[in-house]
């Protein structure tokens, strides 16, 4: 949809105004009206590294959701703020993991006898509290990108890890890229008692997957790759690890945001591709290969925006813009000291990772 000229032109006075002193960044769920004005777009390992290599912006605004912010609050300096241009775009799956939740889940671990053999891999949709719980037991952050890597590592530290909270990209990851089977992993129910697990099962596994999900990327089935493909003859499915395992299993191409931007830039003229990931990014990349002649369809027939990630529109932008310019400090997400030590170390050790 167009954007309201009025407002383009306010956040464009606002940004000049704040010169060098802000630096925007757009995940790549954003909507267009936003994303015209990221300074940088990417997915979320990329926009962790980007936020960490601005040292001189005061302002770091972040347009995406919460748990992107904290990371790059514990990533900037202290004098760095990071704002959010709404307060209530979060994440449904990052609240699917609470730091009470996996306080207990510890402990039925440490019960069965087997926390000892395990290291945490906590995706980066988490909260701050999930990530100081992953460095302090000695695990590490991974995104999209790097969750085959973060295992490798991690299954080098020790003999089993918890993964979470996404169960699809624990699942995928172990079983697509690592060769495990589906019998290697367990999954731990946090509204259960004991996770809903047996000691022998934890001693059995070696992938104790968090019970949470994506509810954009769950809405595409195995039935919605199969009709695409009859509908689009030829057509490359290319989807997002968050789906679940038996999508992931039909497709063609399995990746991360910046990955799916990638292999569209280098697919051949005449190519056909089905995109399984949230609508603002898919509908933007088909109208931006249309002109080269690669067709881009949504792999399913149903609408999928991320509410949480659209909340961030260009109202918000320009109030949070404006307030910043005229030295009104708002939205800022800041981590307490304690918490932000022990994610960051799980942070630095994604950022290492080879
Ligand atoms: P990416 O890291 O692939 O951009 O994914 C972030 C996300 O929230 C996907 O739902
Ligand atoms: Fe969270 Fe899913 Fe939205 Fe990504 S698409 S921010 S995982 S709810």
């Amino acid at each position: 949809s167009p954007s309201d000229p009025d407002l383009v032109e306010r956040a464009r006075a606002a940004k000049e105004k704040l010169g060098d002193k802000v630096f925007v960044l757009g995940h790549h769920y954003q909507r267009d009206e936003v994303i015209q004005f990221a300074d940088v777009t990417g997915d979320s390992f990329k926009l962790a590294r980007d936020a960490a290599a601005r040292p001189e912006a005061e302002y770091i605004v972040f347009c995406g959701v919460h748990f992107m912010a904290e990371s790059a609050d514990i990533l900037t300096g202290d004098d760095q703020k990071v704002v959010l241009p709404d307060l209530a775009a979060g994440c449904s799956m990052a609240d699917m993991a609470t730091a009470e939740q996996v306080a207990e889940c510890w402990d039925v671990l440490t019960e069965a006898g087997v926390a000892e053999q395990v290291v945490p891999v906590s995706y980066m949709n988490s909260s701050a509290d999930i990530k100081a719980f992953t460095g302090k037991h000695g695990g590490t952050i991974c995104t999209s990108s790097n969750a085959k890597r973060a295992l490798d590592w991690a299954f080098e530290q020790g003999e089993k890890v918890l993964f979470l909270p996404d169960q699809h990209l624990g699942r995928n990851t172990a079983v697509r890229d690592m060769g495990m089977s589906l019998d290697d992993c367990v999954l731990y129910n946090p509204h259960k008692p004991n996770g809903g697990l047996t000691a022998e099962e934890l001693r059995g596994a070696k992938m104790i997957l968090w019970r949470g999900h994506c509810s954009v990327h769950g809405r595409f089935s195995l039935e919605s790759v199969n009709d695409v493909r009859e509908r689009v003859p030829g057509v490359n499915v290319l989807v997002h690890p968050e789906c679940r395992h038996e999508v992931v299993a039909a497709a063609d191409f399995v990746g991360s945001t910046e990955y799916i931007i990638k292999t569209l830039e280098a697919a051949p003229a005449g190519s056909k591709w089905a995109i399984g990931t949230e609508l603002n990014l898919v509908r933007r990349l088909a109208n931006r290969f249309a002109g080269e002649g690669k067709e881009i369809v949504f792999l399913d027939r149903t609408v999928c925006f991320c509410s949480t990630m659209n909340r961030i529109d260009l109202p918000h932008l320009v109030w949070t813009l404006e307030s910043l310019a005229e030295g009104n400090l708002v939205n800022r997400i800041q981590v307490d000291q304690e918490t932000e030590s022990f994610a960051k170390l799980a942070l630095e050790r994604m950022l290492a990772l080879p």
